[in-house]
């Protein structure tokens, strides 16, 4: 059975919380932490947790072997190198930090214990993503040539720091970074990117639209954390191939407990090929989180490193999102390193 402490009681706090609940046997949920007792209490009594509001206390307890951290990402640095350095394995809420310094120093936390570091690049266990990726890499339409995709959020109304791109990163560390994930695992990292930004109420760029520049393909990637809030989330991926089109798009309204992903959701997954017969292609859905989370488990009951959402897609995924914030900052085309 896996042990585990959840930091962080707030909107991924509870949907792992659900996540860990849903794998019964295998796991436990020991300790939810939250800086309010009430939103740690609330968290805690859905999984028969012990609530706390010493945020890294958990990490004392001899009996976890696994700490899942769903902190603001200002915080990812301090709760890895403190789980690491207490001997934990660690299940990290995306984006893996705010700068690439922090991000290796995590990393460097990871090999250092010799214990296993999974991000939550949530994309790659979503059913739609995993079969445009799967279709791609086996090349059933020819060779990729250009992706678009969109992520817009009405503003996070659940959190103050968020909203904050010092603390946030804004949406091209914080929202887009799942695209840029998405599109390295298609088509490699891109060589350089453009972006253009909105503002959002003063508080630095709220709407951000990329270029990105590969080697053989193109890419444009939206992404909004001020859309109104009468706008449900919205996500999608449109992949041109030499043979057709792949394209998936997916809408949801808030959470009623917090958090911009809850009920009402649609999805599509659509097939375009270009020899004729446009169809939607059957998906089996379930909750993405949780199947990010069974295998995170599964890594730690058999001892092995995780394969999708490790420390260096997330770093790579990273890297993009800050050339995105320095061709905000410069005005110009900004290299990917
Ligand atoms: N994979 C995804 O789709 C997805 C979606 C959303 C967020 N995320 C990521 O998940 C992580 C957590 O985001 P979230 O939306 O769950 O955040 P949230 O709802 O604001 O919850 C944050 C949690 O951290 C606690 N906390 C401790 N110190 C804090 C501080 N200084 N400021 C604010 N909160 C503090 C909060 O305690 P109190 O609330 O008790 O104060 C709360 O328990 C972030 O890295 C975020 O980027 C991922």
């Amino acid at each position: 059975m896996v042990e585990v402490a959840i930091l962080g009681a707030g909107f991924m706090g509870n949907t792992h919380a659900a996540g860990w609940k849903a794998l019964g046997p295998r796991a436990r949920v020991r300790w939810i932490s939250s800086r309010s007792g009430q939103k740690a209490a609330r968290v805690a009594e859905r999984v028969g947790a012990q609530p706390t509001t010493d945020l890294l206390a958990p990490l004392e307890d001899p009996s976890i072997v696994a700490v899942d951290v769903c902190l603001p990402t200002s915080l990812h640095r301090e709760a890895c190198e403190r789980a690491f350095a207490a001997g934990k394995h660690v299940l990290l809420e995306k984006p893996l930090a705010l700068t690439r310094e922090d991000a290796d120093a995590i990393l460097a936390a990871s090999e250092r214990a010799g214990r296993i570091l999974a991000v939550g690049l949530v994309l790659r266990f979503s059913a739609e993503y995993v079969e445009i990726e799967r279709r791609v890499r086996a090349r059933d339409l020819g060779r990729p040539m250009m992706v678009s995709t969109y992520r817009l959020s009405p503003a996070p109304d659940w959190n103050d720091w968020m909203r904050d791109p010092a603390q946030s990163g804004g949406p091209a560390v914080d929202l887009l970074i799942h695209d840029f994930d998405q599109m390295n695992w298609l088509l490699g990292r891109p060589k350089q990117v453009y972006a253009r930004a909105g503002a959002a109420e003063g508080r630095g760029p709220g709407h951000v639209l990329t270029l990105l520049e590969y080697d053989g393909a193109e890419a444009v990637a939206e992404g909004s954390l001020i859309m109104p809030r009468s706008y449900p989330f919205s996500a999608g991926i449109r992949v041109l191939c030499q043979g057709g089109v792949l394209e998936h798009g997916f809408r949801a309204g808030p959470a009623g407990d917090g958090g911009n992903i809850g009920g009402s959701v649609t999805r599509s997954l659509r097939l375009s090929p270009a020899a004729g017969g446009s169809e939607l292609l059957p998906v089996q859905e379930y909750d993405p989180w949780a199947a990010e989370i069974a295998y995170f488990a599964a890594c730690v009951e058999e001892g092995r490193r995780p394969l999708r959402g490790t420390g260096e897609q997330a770093r790579d995924a990273l890297l993009v999102s800050l050339a995105v914030n320095r061709s905000l900052a410069s005005g110009r085309p900004e290299r990917v390193m």
